[in-house]
């Protein structure tokens, strides 16, 4: 939610900045803006809309500043218009800012404003937050340094702010309470401090995140200070490894299209990397907490969205591999008596950025619970908050809608069940071991299921015109059918609703007509003669039926409308194959709809907000 990209160096900071928020544009694609620094004055550049509209202003303007600050928005406090853009500026206009997340008592602080004569030109918190800088400032003759350091805690609830100071204009100043932002060193003294390590490909080789509770000092000595000790910290400097090329579509007309082709890929890599490499191998990982691990009587999974439903999925794999109960909390629900000290929570995020997931985790955390994390990005808030960072190797997801980090969040919820059934005794090694060889096979496997691309582009258009569906499911089908239906809201804007097909009859079922097409999961394991009861009750009302399955059986070629046919595997690994036609299938809906699939209205990769 919002993406913030500010740049310092030799160069002119304009098309670099541009070119990073066109990377951050998943983040929010409301309206966005820059401020550059000429040497002499501030000006501020926005525009609402997508930043191609900001770029398109710029055409006859000829913006100059080695320095500067840039923002792409996702709207929380005012409409998404060309005054609530970021950046902002205090009314002295001594201050310029731009914001990531809430301020979440910016009531009170806009009332002491008011009473100090403060005026504003627009709705948001972070115009408030500028001018609770600029005041404190003034009032206490401070440094910008000296003023975040003395009065951000006050701030309330989990931003990233940057802000640029006209009276000490060499420097910019970063903050974070409760997000993200990687710092990146370059060539000749360049600095570029993006909220998505991604965004900073090709312009730095070193990278820094800056932890929750810290500022930076964005110049070339880069120095990073503890807003609680307000003493020094040394960063810690990594290469970047990503190239500028796995941010690209390549041949693909749709991120969303590419990542979903790029799930064999990332799901090997993903296995790869938590059990072989040395470093990061999952035994490794969870060996401190073995002991812990042996005496559980549950889990608490804790998530948002997409990752929520693999958090459901993976109550199976702790179920049947662990002997273990999982209760799977939405991050944003979470009750403080969900878990205890000692407990183990799983905290699953693709971005590490959540802020539902954050606060939730960090509840468990003040409880006494171990926390492990799975993140696809390294060095993400999340990741620094957990005792485990397990990451997936799904590499960048650009397309809004998850879809290779859902199976590589599978992937490593898959391996850890195992090595938690082995550790309790309740999985031999041997059966450990082979498990893990059938996961290994699953990429060969997804692949056969992508050959149906084409027939599934068909049955999208055939079913194209429906205002509603109902996704269906039982056992590890009912999160995946959960899952199929969020994507085809969000990327088709189509109301969908995933449901389990043995709580359908209990209410939903009045909803079936002709119109009312159902997806089902049919697959052939222990709920499969139910299933197809299931989907006999809503063929006698009359409505459509989209099976996928397994199965050879001649009577679901029978029953249903529409046929997907996907290999056999184990029952527990059937989730990863059977997601792979719905997110095709919303992909394909989506396409013909004519929605903005990478980047649906109203939404952002990352919400950093509660
Ligand atoms: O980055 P996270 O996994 O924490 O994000 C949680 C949800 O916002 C996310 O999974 C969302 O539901 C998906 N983008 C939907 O496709």
């Amino acid at each position: 939610m919002c993406g913030i990209a500010a740049y310092i160096g030799q160069k002119n900071a304009y098309p670099i900045i541009i070119e990073a928020l066109k990377r951050l544009e998943y983040r929010g694609y409301d309206s966005a803006g820059i401020v550059l620094y000429d040497g002499k004055n501030t000006k501020i550049y926005k525009e609402a809309g997508a930043i191609s509209c900001l770029e398109k202003s710029m055409d006859q303007k000829n913006p100059i500043g080695k320095i500067g600050i840039g923002h792409t928005r996702w709207a929380t406090h005012g409409v998404a218009n060309t005054i609530n853009a970021h950046p902002h500026h205090s009314q002295n206009k001594r201050l310029t800012l731009v914001h990531n997340g809430t301020v979440l008592n910016h009531h009170l602080l806009r009332e002491s404003l008011l009473a100090d004569d403060f005026h504003f030109y627009g709705e948001t918190d972070s115009e408030i937050l500028v001018n609770f800088l600029a005041n404190q400032q003034a009032k206490e003759n401070l440094s910008l340094l000296d003023t975040i350091l003395q009065h951000s805690l006050k701030l309330e609830g989990r931003s990233v702010f940057v802000v640029h100071d006209l009276e000490d204009p060499n420097k910019i100043i970063a903050c974070n309470l409760g997000g993200d932002l990687f710092i990146g060193k370059g060539k000749d003294k360049q600095i570029l401090a993006c909220s998505d390590k991604n965004a900073l490909a090709g312009y730095v080789d070193q990278v820094t995140s800056l932890a929750p509770g810290t500022l930076a000092i964005i110049d070339a000595d880069c120095q990073i200070f503890d807003l609680n000790s307000k003493l020094k910290l040394k960063p810690e400097w990594k290469k970047l490894k990503l190239n500028a090329e796995s941010l690209e579509k390549g041949a693909y007309p749709h991120f969303m299209l590419k990542e979903i082709f790029e799930q064999e890929e990332a799901i090997s890599k993903t296995i790869e990397h938590l059990s072989k490499s040395s470093n990061y191998k999952l035994e490794k990982m969870l060996e401190p907490y073995r002991r812990t691990i042996t005496r559980l009587r549950k889990i608490t999974i804790i998530a948002c969205g997409t990752s929520w439903h693999a958090g459901l999925v993976a109550k199976h794999f702790f179920n049947e591999l662990a002997d273990l109960p999982v209760y799977c909390e939405y991050a944003s629900e979470f009750m403080p008596t969900d878990v205890g000290a000692g407990d183990l929570v799983i905290a699953i995020s693709q971005s590490g950025s959540t802020a539902d997931t954050l606060q939730a985790v960090q509840s468990a955390k003040d409880i006494g619970a171990v926390i492990i994390s799975i993140c696809n990005v390294e060095g993400s808030a999340i990741t620094n908050l957990a005792d485990v960072s397990l990451l997936t190797k799904a590499g960048p997801e650009i397309g809004v809608a998850s879809t290779k980090a859902f199976t590589t969040q599978l992937t490593a919820l898959f391996l850890i069940a195992s090595q938690c059934g082995e550790w309790r005794g309740y999985l031999s090694p041997n059966r450990k071991k082979s498990l893990w060889k059938e996961l290994k096979n699953i990429p060969l496997k997804i692949n056969e299921v992508l050959r149906n691309n084409p027939k599934i582009a068909e049955l999208a258009k055939k079913y194209q015109s429906a205002n509603n569906f109902l996704y269906l499911g039982r056992g590890t089908g009912f999160p995946i059918a959960m899952e199929g239906a969020l994507k085809l809201k969000e990327v088709s804007y189509i109301h969908a609703e995933g449901l389990s097909a043995g709580e359908m009859k209990h209410g939903s079922i009045a909803l079936i007509d002709k119109n009312m097409p159902s997806l089902f999961i049919a697959t052939e394991d222990e709920h499969y003669d139910k299933i197809i009861n299931n989907l006999l009750e809503i063929k006698a009302r009359n409505g459509k039926i989209i099976a996928i399955t397994d199965s050879l059986d001649t009577q679901i070629k029978k029953e249903a409308d529409d046929v997907i046919v996907i290999p056999s595997c184990s029952p527990l690994l059937y989730p990863f194959l059977t997601v792979i036609p719905l997110q095709l299938f919303a992909y394909h809906v989506a396409l013909l709809r004519g929605t903005n699939i990478d980047k649906p209205r109203n939404l952002a990769k990352s919400v950093t907000v509660e």
